[in-house]
Formats: C-alpha cells, sequence, structure tokens
C-alpha cells in the first residue's frame, strides 16, 4: 500500500500523520515513512539544489525535471523495495505536488507535468491520497509562526501562486476520486489526526 499525503504550505500534514502511523504500528503494521524530494541521499543532494533560497534563477523546467528525477531515485531506492516487502509506505509528497506546483501554480501545465512524471515513474500511483487541505493565508500563517520550520525557495512565492497550488490540488481530487480523500486541515489537531487514521484504516480494510 502507497500512501501519499499532499497540500499547501503549512497544512500540518507530517503532524497529523503521526499519531496515525503510531496506532498503525501498534495494529502490526509494518510503516515506511518517508518525503519528497529526499528520502534517500542522492535525492536529498537533489533536493537541497531545488530548495536553495539563492537558486533564484531557476527555470520552471529545470525545476520539475529535479523533482522527477529526485522521484525516481526514492522510487528505486525506498519505495519499491519497501512495496515488494509488503509494508505501508506513507509518503511526504509525491507526483501530485509536481502537478500542482509546477504544473498549476508555475504554470507549466499540469499533462505537461504529468507526461515526464509518467516517464520518471513508470506509471507508480499512491493507492491513497490524503490531501490536507486549508486556504495558503492560514496554512503561510502557521509556517510563520513556527521556528524550526525552515522557509525554503517556494514558501517565498506570492499568495496567488499558493492559490493555485490550492486549486490544482481541489481539481486533481475531483479528477482522480477513487485515490483521493480530503482532509479539512483547519480543524483543531486531534480531528485532523482522527481523520487521517480513519481514512488509512479505510482503505485497508476495503
Ligand atoms: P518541504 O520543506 O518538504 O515542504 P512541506 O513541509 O510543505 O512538504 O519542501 C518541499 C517543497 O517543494 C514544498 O514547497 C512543495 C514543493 N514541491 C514541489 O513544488 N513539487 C514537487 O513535486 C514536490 C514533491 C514538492
Amino acid at each position: 500500500m502507497f500512501i501519499t499525503l499532499e497540500g499547501p504550505e503549512g497544512s500540518g500534514k507530517t503532524t497529523a500523520v503521526e499519531a496515525a502511523v503510531k496506532a498503525l504500528e501498534a495494529k502490526g503494521y509494518e510503516i515506511v515513512r518517508t518525503r519528497e524530494p529526499g528520502g534517500t541521499p542522492i535525492a536529498e543532494q537533489i533536493r537541497n539544489v531545488i530548495l536553495d533560497k539563492a537558486n533564484t534563477k531557476m527555470d520552471p523546467r529545470t525545476e520539475a525535471l529535479l523533482y522527477a528525477a529526485s522521484r525516481r531515485q526514492h522510487l528505486v531506492e525506498k519505495v519499491w523495495p519497501a512495496l515488494k516487502e509488503g509494508k505501508i509506505v506513507i509518503c511526504d509528497r509525491y507526483l501530485d505536488s509536481s502537478l500542482a506546483y509546477q504544473g498549476g501554480a508555475r504554470g507549466l501545465g499540469v499533462d505537461n507535468v504529468l507526461n515526464i512524471n509518467l516517464f520518471a515513474t513508470e506509471n507508480t500511483w499512491p493507492d491513497l491520497t490524503l490531501l490536507f487541505d486549508i486556504k495558503p493565508e492560514i496554512g503561510l500563517q502557521r509556517i510563520a509562526s513556527n521556528a524550526n520550520r525552515e522557509v525554503n525557495r517556494l514558501d517565498l512565492e506570492k499568495i496567488e501562486f499558493h492559490n493555485k497550488v490550492r486549486d490544482t490540488f481541489l481539481s486533481l481530487a475531483k479528477k482522480y476520486p477513487d485515490r483521493y480523500v480530503i482532509i479539512d486541515a483547519s480543524m483543531d489537531r486531534e480531528s485532523v489526526a482522527k481523520a487521517t487514521l480513519d481514512a488509512i484504516m479505510n482503505r485497508l480494510c476495503k
């Protein structure tokens, strides 16, 4: 089972899933937690190039290709082997982030970005995608008030960019209703955590 967590900046997806992971492990499931871009040494090196605030000259297609390259390396080294061993892989961001950020917000086009990602992933789709939906104003405020969260090059984009990210995620949820579950990330922490575990358990018991 391959589960991905998606959403705009500051949606709290990482925190929300922590409680769900603990509960699943207590039930005996083997979980691999990972993230994109990164998750393996080569993919983390690519991540550093993409997110470096100094790289203001990065071309949008270069950015999309680097995310796809990092994704590929992460699949080969970490995700595919874990899935083969029957583990549940829970990954912070995946292909849908490229569709929303590079395809929608950067304006490269969702279909163009999908094409390079189908090449990169050899059509590996998540079984379940949890979309932690929140208004960008609230998400960005959360980041600003969290001293432990490093601000990256994408965080520094204007509010219109983040609105486009959110709108694209919502349209992807409509396009792929079988694998998408939308979670209202503006709820309190406990409610978000509960909705997260419920969505995963529903999918596991299907
Ligand atoms: P990260 O610090 O991991 O952010 P978050 O905690 O919000 O997941 O940084 C990842 C950034 O990269 C984030 O701004 C979203 C962006 N991104 C893309 O633009 N395209 C992608 O394909 C992926 C995976 C992430």
